[in-house]
């Protein structure tokens, strides 16, 4: 075990020297200096717990001594040495926050039991701090713990509204439904049927869709060929646009490099903007043509991704609440997920997306995705995936 240390000063060898034996055998490293400069010096370069000093010294007495010790180190505890006849100088020593003071000619239990009270003051002081420090992490945790139960309140309040908006739907459709047996009439029986088919369709994405986002998994990275990568999501998304007569364009830089993503999380990711942007083009009425354009660019350390639709634009309101969870614009039609989790994709990826929209114009999203991650970044999630909402 460390020794504790203690600087003694004193302006008088035969002191010094009778002094320091008895430290040293009362289990203590001792220090020693002949004045208060030389203190000063020392206890820079120790650091000890416990200043024992003669309160009279040529030059810089004790009590300046007291008050530079303070200075450097408050935590420090000083103990004076004082003489017949210095009361007031002892007294005076105490309003400087020494911890104690022992009188000429020193009496060895006496030094002991000043010095046992000056290192318990500093065993004290740290205790109390510990406590302080693990008090305020209690009431930290505690903090987090009520945030992310409310959010998780809130999470349940989203998701609930959202079921109930889809229930409606149903309910519509066993209405058309029975109905329709009543009046034995097939139309309706059919409409009805293909209205509950639809409204289950869309509770079991939105199930799915929470339920992807509530594990945690790690991500499989892979170096691909954007360019190839780009490809494939056009594929995709191109017959989907034609089938309903949306121009679909490829923009595609041919001298964009390789990245390292996880291919499948990021292509879902395009899939739900690009969905976006078809959904955004066929409810816009009022232009007779519609378009999308899928762009592919590398800027130095990045590839990024553009998706511009001539749809239907966004107003600022929506522009502020894409990401928020359950948050959609087509009523029974998107439950409002396909943002969040593409965003927190991106994130993953340590990159992000940026959106420009002007209302009855268009939308531009521009998805910038870093070429290569240090590992370290690649295995902890991003500081905000952390809390689950
Ligand atoms: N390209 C776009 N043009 C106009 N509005 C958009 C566009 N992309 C997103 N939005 C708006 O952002 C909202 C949220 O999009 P998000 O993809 O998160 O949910 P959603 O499409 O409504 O439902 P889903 O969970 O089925 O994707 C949309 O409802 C829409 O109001
Ligand atoms: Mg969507």
């Amino acid at each position: 075990m460390l020794k504790n240390k203690i600087l003694l000063v004193d302006d008088e060898k035969d002191i010094r020297d009778v002094m320091h034996l008895s430290l040293a055998d009362m289990g203590y490293a001792v220090f020693e200096a002949q004045n208060g400069a030389e203190a000063l010096a020392v206890f820079r370069e120790v650091q000890p717990q416990v200043v024992l000093t003669d309160i009279k010294m040529p030059t810089m007495d004790g009590i300046e001594l007291l008050q530079k010790v303070k200075h450097e180190n408050p935590e420090t505890e000083v103990v004076m040495i004082t003489g017949h006849g210095d009361m007031d100088l002892a007294i005076k020593s105490l309003k400087y926050e020494a911890t104690d003071f022992i009188t000429k000619p020193i009496n060895v239990d006496v030094l002991e039991i000043a010095l046992k009270r000056a290192f318990d003051k500093i065993i004290t002081r740290r205790k109390l701090r510990e406590y302080t420090e693990n008090l305020e992490r209690l009431v930290r945790e505690k903090t987090e713990l009520q945030s992310h139960l409310s959010s998780l309140g809130l999470m349940i309040g989203s998701i609930s509204h959202a079921i109930k908006g889809l229930l409606t739907g149903l309910d519509g459709g066993m209405y058309l439904l029975d109905s329709g047996f009543v009046k034995e009439n097939q139309a309706q029986i059919k409409e009805g049927w293909e209205v509950v088919k639809l409204m289950i369709a869309r509770i079991r994405k939105m199930i799915l869709d929470i339920l992807f986002y509530a594990k945690e998994r790690d991500l499989k990275w892979e170096r691909i060929d954007a360019l190839s990568f780009a490809d494939e999501v056009a594929l995709v998304m191109e017959p989907r646009a034609k089938s309903q007569e949306i121009e679909f364009v490829r923009d595609f830089d041919l001298s964009v490099g390789e990245f390292e993503i996880d291919a499948g999380y990021v292509h879902s990711a395009l899939i739900n903007i690009l969905e976006n942007a078809v959904d955004a083009c066929t409810r816009d009425e009022s232009k007779k043509s519609h378009k999308i354009v899928l762009g592919v660019r590398q800027k130095e350390k990045h590839i990024a991704f553009d998706i511009f639709d001539n749809g239907i634009g966004m107003d600022s309101e929506t522009k502020e609440r894409l990401f928020t969870p359950f948050f959609s614009s087509k009523a029974n039609k998107g439950t409002g997920l396909g943002l969040f989790i593409s965003n927190k994709i991106i994130e993953q990826h340590r990159g992000e997306i940026i959106v420009k929209s002007t209302p009855g114009q268009g939308t531009l999203f521009t998805i910038r995705i870093p070429t290569m991650l240090p590992e370290s970044a690649k295995r902890r999630p991003p500081k905000n995936m952390a809390e689950k909402p």
